[in-house]
């Protein structure tokens, strides 16, 4: 419940990256030694992949005061990824690397679609068939193995840069037989904390970051301890928030290069932006200047930050143009932004948005993480109140999201 109108004003501790961590859990299932994760955020997604990982044979401890995950697999007890954790967070299909690597063999349920498109798996299974494996299509799972036992270094060519692709396979061809390059590979920083930390565990990986990652496959990796980085989607989105208000917040914990092209978005927009070594300040502007957008994989606008500046581009001075290039069909809170009194109008992935000086308050159902984001920065400004339904989308991807906006003065409680 949000009673728009507040100027959002403070500082804001910005949380650890639930897409970087849920690759990083997976990959613990490499070893048999302990590993610590520092840091954890508290949300959905990291208990379902926790509760994953543990069916497979993995000890999992929680110390929630310290934010530490302890996580040690001394035998991997099952190789099956069942469809209710796969059909609920789609991330679990990044067990598919580890088992393989590890134990040579894996069964994981297809992740069905979601609301933001069909998001198929064929990049990630034509990467393991290249490195040797065997994969069979049977009632909704995939049966794969290494057909010698072990997954085999190779050449790996992406049609699209995939993030989930990327990593299936980078944490796959860390234990194969020889050396494998992945290439036009996504280069998203999550993909650079995943590659560190693997390297901590004694993998031998290069160029994570970049379109070409080359992995020199060992025996075997050892325990290691890491620290995650920051959520940039959740420091976007609060960025978002304090420009949409027109308020004045620093935002403390983030890593400014991650966020390259969202603030030079905001500057465009005409919204002050100044950056530290690891925070960032942002001054809203009563009503900012319209701005063209297309997504694309890093170092591009963020997918993941589109329907936030859907809802920033309300009330532009002006007619902006979004298009989603990424996924197909992830414009799923114009209708509910419509609601609001938002003027947009959607042609396939490209949404024209006629900025208008206020939206108003209404009752509004989130469908999906970010599109429940947009809901409530478009709260935050409405006239009167706003009622997300369904908040439970946003609570997979932002920790304490209520607090957060709370401690920055924003009128906004859970009911
Ligand atoms: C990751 O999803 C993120 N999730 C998404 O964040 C993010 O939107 C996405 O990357 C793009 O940045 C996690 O990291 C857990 P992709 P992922 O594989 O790996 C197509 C959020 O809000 N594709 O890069 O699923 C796919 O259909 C979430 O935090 C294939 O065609 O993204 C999509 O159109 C949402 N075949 C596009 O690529 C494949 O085999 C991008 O998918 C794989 C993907």
């Amino acid at each position: 419940m949000i009673k728009g109108g507040k100027p959002l004003s403070g500082t804001v501790q910005i949380s650890s990256s639930k897409n970087a961590i849920l690759p990083i859990i997976s990959a613990c299932l490499l070893t048999a030694d302990e590993c610590i994760i520092k840091n954890i955020p508290g949300l959905d997604d990291v208990s379902v992949m926790c509760e994953l990982v543990s069916s497979l044979g993995a000890r999992v401890e929680a110390n929630i005061q310290e934010r530490e995950l302890y996580i040690s697999t001394p035998e991997l007890t099952g190789h099956t990824a069942p469809y209710d954790l796969v059909s609920r967070m789609r991330a679990s299909f990044l067990v598919l690397g580890p088992l393989l690597a590890r134990a040579g063999k894996a069964k994981v349920a297809l992740p069905g679609g979601c609301p933001i498109g069909t998001r198929p798996v064929d990049l990630h299974l034509k990467g393991f068939e290249a490195m040797d494996a065997q994969i069979e299509y049977g009632n909704g799972y995939i049966e794969a193995k290494a057909r010698t036992g072990r997954l085999k270094g190779s050449r790996v060519y992406l049609d699209f840069p995939s993030v989930g692709a990327t990593e299936n396979l980078l944490i796959g061809a860390v234990l194969a037989e020889g050396c494998t390059s992945i290439e036009n590979a996504a280069s998203e920083p999550e993909i650079v904390d995943l590659a560190n930390f693997l390297n901590k565990m004694g993998a031998r990986i290069k160029g994570a970051g970049t379109d070409t990652i080359t992995i020199e496959g060992v025996d075997r990796v050892h325990g290691a301890e890491h620290a995650i980085m920051p959520d940039r989607i959740e420091a976007g989105t609060l960025m978002t928030a304090a420009a949409i208000t027109g308020g004045d917040v620093i935002l403390k914990n983030v890593v400014p290069d991650h966020l390259k092209p969202v603030t030079a978005k905001l500057l465009e927009a005409g919204i002050e932006v100044s950056e530290g070594l690891s925070e960032i300040r942002v001054k809203g502007a009563p009503r900012p200047a319209p701005l063209n957008i297309k997504t694309h994989p890093f170092p591009g606008f963020p997918t993941d930050m589109q329907a936030q500046f859907v809802a920033l581009m309300a009330k532009a001075q002006g007619t902006s143009v979004i298009v989603e290039t990424v996924f197909e069909n992830r414009f799923m809170h114009v209708n509910e932004l419509r609601r609001m009194g938002a003027k947009i109008r959607l042609d396939a992935r490209t949404a024209v948005i006629e900025g208008c000086d206020s939206l108003e308050g209404a009752r509004v159902r989130a469908t999906d993480l970010r599109a429940g984001a947009a809901l409530i920065l478009a709260g935050l400004t409405a006239r009167g109140t706003t009622e997300v339904l369904d908040s439970h989308h946003i609570d997979r991807g932002y920790e304490f999201i209520e607090n957060k906006l709370q401690r920055l003065g924003a009128d906004i409680k859970r009911v």
